[in-house]
């Protein structure tokens, strides 16, 4: 039931995605081919789904019937993704994670040179922002969307932030504000944004959107919870990236502050309460507390 919702999710996220982004054959064909290789390497696409069941959560709430997709929002995820993915790109530079392998595939720098690779990776970027300045929803949404996606892509407790101490933080002693600090800004806060711009889509309220981003904040956090744990129980193969790096690495991540097992723990226990969050919105909230019981049990 869950297997094919992702499989639909994924269908829909990538139709959008091969709409939005230019095609290969386009001048300059090197930076598109770039960004098509690193897009369309078989990710699990699960920021669009996020955002897509979030907004399909709103809109039951406020009397569609169950079910139905608000009009146009898969291009919120299909802008997500490319952020998503831009991120994914920057993060296995040389200068970065230096990675060969991503989504099964060679890393973008190793298919195409460093220096194409940065720019797929703010190719990618900015072609998210166009995307999301022609939403099919009110210019309000269109405008809060945006801020919200900027933000959490940001330097401040958002993306960029969290790798500047993911990477400041290797080869010291973990400690646990900077662990939470990383998690949260890293992972946590595009995964929020995911949830929330696609409740904002919808037409949420100021409830709402509380309700959506602790649930997002908790499965974000369990999320990059549950990636430490992949990296050190899954082969390469398996992930279709890198595995064993963070040791080698020694990055600052939950296993290596709490073990294994203590981490899964921590894992479970953020996706309850995500779930006890979305108490209020009955059977309509169903497969988010689906998705998120999925992201800790995840395998790759
Ligand atoms: C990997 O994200 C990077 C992290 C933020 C942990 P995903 O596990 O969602 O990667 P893809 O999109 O499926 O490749
Ligand atoms: C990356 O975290 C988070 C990003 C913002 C891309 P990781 O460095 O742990 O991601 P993977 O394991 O390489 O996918
Ligand atoms: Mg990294
Ligand atoms: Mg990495
Ligand atoms: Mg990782």
């Amino acid at each position: 039931m869950l297997k094919q919702f992702l499989e639909q999710g994924r269908e829909a996220a990538d139709a959008a995605l091969e709409q939005l982004l230019p095609p290969s054959t386009q001048h300059p064909t090197s930076i598109h081919q770039a960004m098509r290789h690193s897009v369309f390497a078989g990710g699990k696409r699960l920021r669009p789904i996020l955002c897509m069941e979030a907004g399909r959560m709103i809109a039951a709430a406020s009397g569609s019937p169950t079910g139905t997709l608000p009009a146009g929002i898969e291009q919120v995820g299909a802008a997500l993704e490319m952020l998503h993915t831009y991120s994914l790109i920057h993060d296995d530079l040389p200068a970065l994670d230096n990675d060969d392998l991503r989504r099964g595939r060679p890393t973008c720098h190793k298919a195409f040179g460093e220096a194409i690779a940065i720019l797929a990776g703010d190719g990618l970027q900015t072609q998210a922002y166009e995307v999301l300045a022609q939403l099919a929803c009110p210019p309000e949404a269109r405008v809060a969307i945006i801020r919200e996606i900027a933000h959490a892509t940001g330097t401040i407790d958002g993306m960029i932030g969290g790798q500047v101490v993911d990477l400041e933080a290797e080869h010291k002693k973990p400690d646990l504000a900077t662990l939470e600090y990383i998690h949260r800004s890293k992972t946590a806060a595009l995964i929020t944004a995911s949830v929330v711009s696609g409740g904002m889509y919808a037409g949420a309220n100021a409830k709402d959107i509380a309700h959506l981003r602790t649930y997002g904040q908790s499965i974000g956090l369990a999320f990059q919870i549950v990636d430490d744990v992949l990296d050190l129980t899954q082969t390469s193969e398996q992930l279709g990236k890198t595995a064993g790096k963070d040791a080698a690495a020694e990055k600052t991540t939950y296993p290596a502050l709490f073990g294994i097992e203590e981490s899964t723990r921590k894992a479970d226990a953020l996706v309850d309460q995500a779930c006890t969050e979305l108490e209020g919105y009955g059977d309509a909230a169903s497969t988010l507390k689906n998705l998120a019981r999925y992201l800790v049990e995840r395998k790759k």
